[in-house]
């Protein structure tokens, strides 16, 4: 059975190694991810199968309309959770990860749409990420729609091809 819920904050050093695993080089140090589960608890959430976690999915809030796209959330050199703004319209997915031998099994589904109900239960506007092009149709099955095309992304992660900021409204 696969249960979705709020990460508790000794479960970081565990989450930080699962990180590596599926983000490799591109992964958030365990210091980041405590700061990300600090800010925003409700909207850190693991996927867990048999009493080990096998997905994450982290968000902050975000201000487009104060601070401009999300690009600006990767620009601060100190880490992703500075951007957080408690009053901002917007829950941005920074991550979602799901461990490979669990991959397919509607698991990353799950997480993203656990993260739809948090950003209701935070009465904002719209969940945004940045999709690519296998995790695209997973996030249009969900209802998110594609904004526009992220060309900075896809330079400074070679890993990532077709960096597309999506979104999906909620009112
Ligand atoms: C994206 C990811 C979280 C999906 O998790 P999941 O539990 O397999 O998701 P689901 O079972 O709900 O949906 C499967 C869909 O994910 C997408 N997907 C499959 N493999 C993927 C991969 N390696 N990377 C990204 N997306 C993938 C496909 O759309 C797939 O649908 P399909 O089986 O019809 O082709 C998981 O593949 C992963 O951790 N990938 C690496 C990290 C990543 O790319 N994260 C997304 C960043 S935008």
């Amino acid at each position: 059975m696969i249960q979705i819920r709020p990460a508790c904050p000794d479960e970081i050093p565990a989450i930080a190694v699962q990180e590596r695993q599926v983000w490799s080089r591109m992964a958030a140090t365990q210091e980041e991810l405590a700061w990300r589960q600090a800010l925003l608890p409700d909207a850190f959430l693991v996927a867990e199968v048999g009493g080990g976690i096998v997905g994450v999915a982290n968000a902050i809030r975000w201000s487009e309309r104060r601070r401009g796209g999300v690009e600006q959330v990767h620009a601060d050199p100190r880490g992703l959770h500075v951007a957080h703004d408690p009053w901002g319209e917007v829950l941005y997915v920074i991550s979602l990860g799901v461990l490979p031998r669990y991959r397919g099994r509607g698991i990353g589904r799950r997480l993203i749409e656990a993260e739809i109900d948090v950003a209701r239960r935070l009465g904002v506007e719209k969940v945004q990420l940045i999709g690519h092009t296998r995790s695209q149709p997973l996030y249009e099955r969900i209802g998110f729609r594609a904004v526009r095309a992220v060309p900075e992304f896809t330079q400074e992660y070679s890993e990532i091809s077709g960096a597309m900021l999506m979104e999906y409204l909620l009112h």
